[in-house]
């Protein structure tokens, strides 16, 4: 596994998401209302929309422009229009640091 650093803990605060591009890939590093942190593909299944525009809520991530809630843990979507997964990501806190490891996806 390579993790890679994305950003800092202190960045984000619980129910927030962030874009980042690492290795040329947009992610969404999301932190759930439990203050649990999540590391996905950015992009919507569905279409061609960020995902970290949208909103962080119990354990999943709702597309803004169709309302699909993908799932912070295994990606699935939860509800239609989208039909599949999003890309999930490993990540790991480490001194600070929030770190995701874009060689191992994990579904
Ligand atoms: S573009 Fe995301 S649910 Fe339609």
């Amino acid at each position: 596994m390579t993790y890679q650093v994305v950003c800092q803990e202190t960045d984000l605060e619980p129910g927030e998401v962030e874009q980042v591009t690492i290795n040329g890939m947009d992610l969404a590093i999301a932190r759930d209302s439990d203050g649990s942190w999540h590391a996905l593909s950015d992009l919507c299944t569905h279409g061609n929309v960020s995902l970290s525009d949208g909103d962080v809520e119990d354990g999943g991530i709702e597309c803004w422009k169709h309302g699909s809630i993908f799932d912070l843990r295994t990606g699935k979507p939860r509800q239609l229009p989208a039909i599949h997964p999003v890309t999930v990501y490993a990540l790991k806190l480490e001194s600070g640091n929030v770190l995701v490891d874009t060689n191992s996806p994990l579904n």
